[in-house]
């Protein structure tokens, strides 16, 4: 369907055109004065210097082939020149009527699809998960979805930290408390055990404290270095110890992300392009675009028309040993071979912008993506806690995401709790349902790139631009649908019919609706989820005002009362849709 600006710009379009204007000048958006008007069109203003005429003559005569227009109930020309516009009900409801009928609600297909590998989540294997990966989560899977919707094919990879120094930390502190495994023993021949030495727990802790070593100890250290380049070698077996770690701390990232709602359907690391690197480095060094500086393999990717210093990006290290820039390259190439997609898009901690400029600039400059490929990086900015800091625990040491999570759940269950009505099952269950609401609007409803502060009492709240906010808004919305229907002889839901609006509250509620197909366009192409907030707050907001103001169950007049259940199960579609995209959902009752 034609979007509803654009759709009633063209009937403006048509008068200037009538008038013996310019028909370009004939675009209509939404009033900046509501307490005046719906819509406003300025185009006299821009028209009065091309024609040498008073704006508000031009106004005067456009509006006056306005007359009977079938958009426009009104439309007034004000000084200096100004287009004040009034629609009409009907045409209002018969948008909407389309709307209802229409797949998608009227949001258009793409002519061709564009396939997208969405590269989200990031999570570094054998480290537990902490705050910083759960923005990247729940705005990748938000994006993934706004794609979808908008009828993309989208194909979302994890891309896991699986093979840096990290790997060769976690065995060297393996190898010191367990010194007898066979995977250290370069005579074992047979099959390793099948159960790992180890638990997701100990796994937790290893790591950190592996870490820790490494700085006080530079033995430790070189040991750790020796034992990621004996791993990235294929020593057999570190490489099936390797695999255990891997086994371990993938089935507990399942988990977590389970209980996010967050899945993927590639689990690739960085290992995974491992073997294909020597290729591409070759392929980069014969055409001339790699070269050695200081022992190390680098290829230049400043351009004249930067602002500040973009240095080389290091291709190898002077040891040789392959970094994360040499991942990403790998695996922009892998990705470019095995599915040639039209667009790459990296949701990260904005603090890697530079690695991906550099990245994306070598890929272009060595030809390892093929020119209509489109290389965006999405930066997003810090979740801080309220003293403005980076979002720690009481304790000041790294926020576990599952502890957040486990955080919030209590916090909503204690408020759920307090419902009478509900058993204890279903509060438990509902509470995690709106705590998840509250984490991810919380966090998607800031523009991502900002920084943005966690505050579980705000994030929780029933009231104010919230997600249980949202919630509540399409629970009541049930909960009236729901009532309606167990009445006797009623018309069902689904046969109810949009007519015009007999309220201010019920045309702003309506004209919200029609603007679902821009909201879904823009927050896809502007790749904008705080867009689908920002609209399902609005459309919350004048649908409880609406709701306020009307008694719609004991209406006397059928078809008066039709039309409000129709416009209701409208409005509870849309914004489903839209909870939807965001990666959440709505419980029956709250
Ligand atoms: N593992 C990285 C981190 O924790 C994020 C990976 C992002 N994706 C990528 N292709 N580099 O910071």
């Amino acid at each position: 369907m034609e979007k509803f600006l654009n759709l009633i710009s063209r009937e403006m379009e048509e008068a200037f055109a009538a008038a013996g204007y310019d028909r370009e000048l004939g675009k209509v958006t939404v009033s900046n004065r509501p307490d005046l008007c719906e819509y406003q069109c300025n185009g006299a203003m821009a028209g009065a210097k091309r024609y040498h005429k008073a704006p508000l003559m031009i106004a005067e005569d456009v509006a006056g082939r306005l007359r009977d227009s079938k958009v426009f109930s009104g439309a007034e020309a004000v000084k200096p020149g100004f287009l004040n516009l009034k629609l009409r009900e009907e045409f209002l409801a018969g948008y909407l009527r389309e709307m209802n009928a229409s797949e998608k609600f009227g949001l258009e297909e793409p002519e061709k699809p564009a396939l997208i590998i969405l590269d989200y989540g990031g999570p570094n294997v054998a480290k537990p998960l902490h705050v910083g990966h759960l923005r990247s989560a729940v705005i990748g899977e938000a994006v993934k979805r706004i794609a979808r919707y908008h009828g993309e094919k989208v194909i979302g990879d994890i891309h896991m930290g699986d093979w840096g120094l990290q790997m060769g930390l976690v065995i060297t502190e393996i190898r010191k408390r367990q010194p007898d495994l066979p995977y250290f023993d370069p005579s074992y021949e047979g099959e390793y055990p099948e159960a790992a030495p180890f638990t997701v727990t100990e796994l937790e802790e290893i790591y950190p404290t592996a870490s820790r070593r490494s700085k006080e100890d530079p033995e430790y250290y070189a040991e750790a270095m020796a034992n990621t380049h004996r791993l990235q070698e294929g020593d057999r077996g570190l490489r099936a110890l390797w695999q255990k770690i891997i086994e371990v701390s993938v089935a507990d990232m399942k988990k977590n992300y389970a209980n996010l709602d967050v899945d993927f359907d590639l689990w690739w690391g960085e290992s995974t392009v491992h073997e294909a690197i020597p290729g591409i480095v070759e392929k980069m060094k014969e055409e001339g675009h790699a070269y050695e500086s200081n022992g190390a393999l680098v290829v230049d990717v400043a351009e004249p028309s930067d602002t500040k210093e973009i240095p080389p990006c290091i291709i190898l290290k002077s040891d040789g040993a392959a970094l994360y820039t040499t991942t990403d390259l790998a695996t922009i190439s892998e990705r470019e071979r095995l599915y040639h997609p039209d667009r790459m898009i990296y949701i990260t901690d904005k603090r890697q912008e530079l690695h991906f400029q550099q990245v994306f600039r070598t890929a272009r400059k060595c030809g390892l993506v093929s020119d209509g490929t489109e290389l965006t990086h999405i930066g997003f900015g810090t979740m801080n806690g309220k003293d403005g800091k980076p979002f720690k625990t009481r304790d000041g040491g790294v926020m576990k995401l599952s502890d957040l999570i486990s955080d919030i759940n209590a916090e909503m269950r204690g408020k759920i709790a307090s419902n009478p009505e509900i058993g204890s099952e279903e509060a438990e269950k509902t509470a995690r349902q709106v705590a998840l609401a509250a984490l991810k609007y919380g966090d998607l409803s800031n523009q991502a790139s900002k920084d943005y502060i966690f505050d579980i009492d705000r994030f929780t709240s029933f009231e104010g631009d919230t997600g249980p906010y949202i919630l509540y808004t399409i629970v009541r919305i049930k909960s009236i649908l729901a009532k309606y229907s167990s009445a006797e002889g009623v018309t069902p839901v689904e046969d109810c019919v949009i007519g015009c609006a007999g309220s201010k509250a019920e045309k702003d509620l309506m004209s919200d609706l029609a603007g679902f197909n821009t909201v879904m366009d823009n927050a896809y192409k502007e790749i904008a989820p705080h867009r689908v907030c920002a609209y399902i707050y609005q459309l919350s907001n004048d649908f409880n005002s609406f709701y306020h103001q009307t008694k719609i169950l004991t209406e006397e007049d059928r078809e008066k009362k039709e039309s409000w259940i129709a416009l209701l199960k409208l409005t509870l579609d849309i914004l489903t849709v839209c909870i939807g995209v965001l990666g959440f959902s709505a419980p029956e009752r709250m």
